[in-house]
């Protein structure tokens, strides 16, 4: 059984090591404490509720910013051996939940140029590319594409999906 939740500390080890798993210039166990403190930030977590007897575990993490009229995904990120079982498209809708929640205009979020699989979800949810920041990574100056989710003005508490899937990959 899986619920999505607001991290707590004794769930920093296991995001942590999501983290490492997951990036090149994995965040430190004291930027996540930091974020838990910070009045805009939110770091939520997919929890495993096993049955069995065996310890519960986060296993996906979604951390976010709420900035005025705009939500900006900072991470989205699933353990390896948890992949491809829907957790990152459940906190992706936890999010946009949430930015219609607080009537919010905007989600925002960078991704990597070579991150196929992320583009690939965020599209699929509606979000469109709107930019690209060259060289932004600074571990190995890969670019970074922008992309944004708009609600529709006319009605901010519907998640309309503003983007088409089919849209081409930036050049
Ligand atoms: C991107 C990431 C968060 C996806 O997590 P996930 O929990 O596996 O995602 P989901 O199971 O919800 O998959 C959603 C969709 O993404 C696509 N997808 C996911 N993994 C894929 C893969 N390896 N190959 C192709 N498509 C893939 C599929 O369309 C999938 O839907 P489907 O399984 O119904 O076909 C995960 O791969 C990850 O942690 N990557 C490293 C961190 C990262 O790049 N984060 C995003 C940048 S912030």
């Amino acid at each position: 059984m899986y619920e999505v939740g607001p991290c707590q500390e004794a769930d920093l080890d296991d995001v942590v090591d999501i983290e490492r798993r997951a990036f090149k210039a994995p965040w430190t166990r004291q930027i996540f404490l930091e974020e838990l403190c910070r009045e805009w930030a939110y770091l939520d977590v997919m929890r495993e509720r096993p049955t069995d007897g065996t310890r519960e575990r986060a296993v996906a993490f979604a951390n976010y910013w709420l900035v005025r009229d705009e939500v900006h995904i900072l991470n989205i990120a699933t353990h390896t051996e948890q992949r491809r079982r829907g957790h990152a498209t459940r906190l992706l809708v936890h999010v946009l939940e949430f930015a219609a929640r607080h009537r919010c205009k905007y989600v925002t979020l960078e991704v990597r140029r070579s991150n196929q699989v992320a583009l690939g979800l965020y599209r699929a949810h509606g979000f469109r590319v709107v930019g690209v920041r060259p060289n932004y990574y600074v571990e190995d100056r890969e670019d970074a594409i922008v992309m944004l989710f708009e609600f529709d003005p006319a009605d901010p508490h519907r998640r309309e999906h503003s983007g088409d899937p089919r849209e081409r990959d930036p050049e």
